[in-house]
This record gives structure tokens, sequence and C-alpha cells, in this order.
């Protein structure tokens, strides 16, 4: 029997949409950089999930458990259990976010000029690489490039190019492999079991320790039950034991399929040298080894979320309704990454906006239209955001433009879904007339953020 939403609503946000002159004003101000919006003046709000979405009336009622001890706080000791029960982890430590995460773990196992191999870092991951001195290189599957082809584990490695790259460089200039899990920048896109397993034994082969970038974990262990030969009648529990048997730690964003509005994790399964050297890591940077920036009632909250993200019925809700409005989009006929993934859909830009070159980021152009068209707010991966080479200072070619529409967990109903469709396929008629950006002010560092621009006469 079909289903819906396997939640119903106690608590609600109003939400307004503005006029369509209050709209261009709000965007002029915001230098058409929908980053700089005020929230207030947003309708549907499709920048990120990252900690947007909705907690539950348990996670709320875990809040007023919160043990604020500065050491020792029992949330600490339940989050822990939690690790250990979810993963077979033995060793946990709590940090403000994700790059909270990266930025204590990655200067202690990079040395200067190694290189970091993953599929396809997210960009505060590839900065935190950079920082601490190493090379951050992206060695996902050409299939994710081919956004019309359908193909199930686009967020693959190339395994081949892997173990050519670790060949030609020397397994000893190599600090560490990351499997990101999704693949966020390839479009929320799963890495297969045996995609894992074959990563984990050139890990193995060659010596060098094998990492899991988590932030959308539960989502990517759907995506195995639901594609995956050999997997159809597991538990999403199993499914997520054996990912994590392959790999020795992982950092998380706990903002996404833990179900939280702040939160990361730093786990290990049995290093108790390197779990160590880390919490000592942590205390200068993140706070105290059993609190790690977040409030005790903040650890409840992300044990409680970390439970209720691996529900299968959440998750078949959660996958459903990204599918459905990729769906909507790929019945009118607007391009997008196809099949959709985990935590957004993905219009590819470059083929909607064909008349607007990568330099004058024609994804930006569609997300400024999207807002001005409806007030929805979605946020551009491509050109815009990837920046310059730092030695030429030549923007870098994206080999993707695309437009996330990134939704929120439980919080938006598929009512929010067709407007945002609706929105985009109007754009469509009038795609041709959409205009290419350039700035007028251009930051050094995460240019994307800040970066203000005007469109191109
Ligand atoms: N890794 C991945 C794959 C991510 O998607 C993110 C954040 C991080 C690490 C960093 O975690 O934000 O908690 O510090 N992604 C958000 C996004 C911001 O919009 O995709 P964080």
């Amino acid at each position: 029997m079909r289903r819906a939403e396997p939640f119903r609503i106690k608590m609600v946000e109003p939400i307004k949409l503005i006029s369509r002159e209050e709209r261009e004003k709000a965007l002029i101000e915001a230098g058409y950089n929908p980053f700089s919006l005020k929230a207030e003046d947003v309708y549907i709000d499709l920048l990120t999930d990252s900690g947007t979405g909705a907690m539950s009336d348990n996670q709320w009622a875990g809040l007023m458990l919160g043990d604020e001890s500065y050491a020792g706080s029992r949330n600490y000791y339940n989050l822990a259990k939690v690790v250990k029960e979810i993963f077979d982890y033995n060793f946990t430590i709590p940090t403000h976010q994700g790059r909270g995460a990266e930025q204590v773990l990655f200067p202690l196992i990079i040395k200067k000029g190694q290189y970091v191999l993953g599929n396809m870092h997210f960009d505060t991951t590839k900065a935190h690489i950079e920082i601490a001195g190493g090379r951050a290189v992206n060695l996902v599957t050409e299939k994710a490039f081919d956004t019309t082809t359908p193909y199930d584990f686009k967020g693959d490695f190339d395994i081949e190019r892997l173990e050519a790259f670790i060949k030609e460089k020397g397994a000893e200039n190599c600090a560490f492999i990351l499997i990101t899990i999704t693949c966020n920048s390839a479009g929320g896109q799963p890495v297969s079991m045996a995609n894992i397993r074959q990563v984990s034994e050139i890990g193995k082969k060659y010596g060098i320790r094998v990492f899991m970038d988590a932030a959308r974990f539960a989502e990517n262990a759907y995506f195995i039950k639901k594609r995956e030969k050999g997997y159809e009648g597991s538990s999403i529990s199993k499914i997520i034991r054996e990912m994590f048997s392959y790999t020795e730690g992982f950092t998380m964003s706990a903002k996404k399929d833990a179900l939280v509005n702040i939160g990361g994790l730093l786990c290990f399964k049995d290093d108790e040298a390197l779990f160590n050297q880390c919490r000592s890591m942590l205390v200068p940077m993140e706070g105290f080894p059993t609190y790690g920036g977040l409030a005790g009632r903040d650890m409840e909250a992300l044990a409680r979320g970390l439970g209720e993200g691996i529900e299968e019925e959440y998750l078949e809700y959660r996958i459903e309704q990204v599918a459905y409005l990729g769906r909507r989009l790929t019945d009118a006929g607007v391009p997008i990454q196809s099949p959709t993934g985990g935590h957004a859909v993905f219009v590819d830009a470059k083929k909607m906006l064909p008349h607007i070159p990568g330099y004058q980021f024609p994804a930006q152009s569609l997300a400024n239209e999207l807002y001005l068209e409806a007030g929805v707010r979605g946020v551009e991966i491509g050109s815009f955001l990837l920046g310059r080479d730092p030695e030429t200072g030549k923007q870098c070619e994206s080999p993707l433009e695309l437009l996330r529409l990134t939704i929120p967990r439980r919080t938006y109903t598929n009512n929010h879904m067709d407007i945002v469709a609706d929105a985009l396929i109007a754009i469509k008629q009038r795609a041709h007339t959409l205009k290419g950006y350039e700035f007028t002010y251009e930051p050094k560092i995460l240019r994307h953020f800040t970066a203000r621009l005007k469109p191109i006469e």
C-alpha cells in the first residue's frame, strides 16, 4: 500500500512569500548571490539540508535531559553507546559539526604535500585537507559527469584510476582515502557496497588508511538496499555495519542524517592511539573530549537522531520525496542528474542554459531566476563554487554546472515540491532569455559565500 509521511506535524513555523517587487529588491541587495539573502525573504529554502531539518518530539524531549557537566556528561556516554550499536565503533568524539571533526583529524594524519584520495571531496573537507598541507584528489567514476545516463552508483570511485594514481605517486605520498557517502558534489549519489569493499582492499594492499565522510550514511545504506544485488533482504542496520566494517574511522556532519540542527562526530573502530591524539587536539579546538563543542542537550538530540535517521520507513519517505521532485522535473523535460540521489535534486544548468558559458555561471543565473519566480532558494554547485586555480588565478572549469535543490528533512511537503517544480518548468520556457553573471566583488577564499555579482547585459 502507498504510504504517506511517517509522522504528523505538532508544531509549525510560518513562512511567507514576499511580492515579486520585494524579491527583486532583495536579490539586488544580496548582490545576486542567494547566500546573502535574508532567510525571511525566502519562501521555500532549499539552500542546504544541513541542520535545517525538523527534530522529532523524542529529540525535543531529549533536550530536557541535557547534562551540562563540563566533564563526563551522561549524554556523551549515551551517544558513544549509540555509535557502538549502529556502527560497531569503539571510540567516539563529539564535535560542533562536520568540519570540526575534519580540523581535528586531518593535521594528525596528513604530512605536507601528501595526497588525500576521495571520490569527490566536499568543499570544507577540501579546504581542511589543504590547510593541513595536503592535496585533495577526486577520483569519482566518469559516469557521474554524464547527467542524462542513469547509473545506480554515481558516487563510486573509479577503482582503476585510484590504483593507477597510487602507483604513479607512490603509496607513501598518499595520506589516506576518504569515501564520501553519499557523494554530495556528484549529486547526492550513493557509493555501492562493492565499491566500498574494493576501495578498502586497495587501502590494505598499499598500506593506506581508509576513512568515511559519513554525513549521509543512512541515505547511502538505503540506496544499497534498494539498488544493489544481494542486499534486498538485509536490514538497514546490517548494511550500515558492513559499510563501516571496511573503514577504520569516520568524520560526520550530524546535521544531515543524524537529524539535528548542530553537531558532528569523529569516531574510530579500534585505533585507540589515534583516538587519544584526537582527544588531545580537541581540547584547544572544539572543547573537552566529552562535549566537543556541543551542549549536553545537543548530544542527547544527536544520539536520538542517529537512531531515527536509520529507520527504514523514514528513509523511504525521505528518498521518495527527493525522487518525487525529480520525476516532476524530468516529466517536463527539465534536465537533472539522474537517477536522483539522496538529499537533493541537481538541475543540469549546462544543459538548460547552453548559451551561458561556465565562467558566467549558468547555475547561479538559474538560482537567481528561481528566487525571482517563486521565492525558492537553491544553491549553485559549479564554476562559481569551484573558484580559481590558486597558482595561476585562472577560473577553473567545472565538469558540471548544477543547481542544487536541497531538501531539508521532515520539513516541507510535496505541495512545496510542486511550487518548486512549477517554477522551474515555467523558467524552462524562457531559459534562452536568462543572462550570465560577472563579479562586482570577489573575495579570495571561499568566494561563493560572500561574492557580489551583476547580470551581464
Ligand atoms: N562532508 C560533507 C559530504 C558535507 O556535505 C558537509 C557539509 C561537510 C562534510 C561539512 O560538514 O557543514 O557540518 O561542517 N555540507 C553542507 C551542504 C554544508 O550544504 O552540503 P559541516
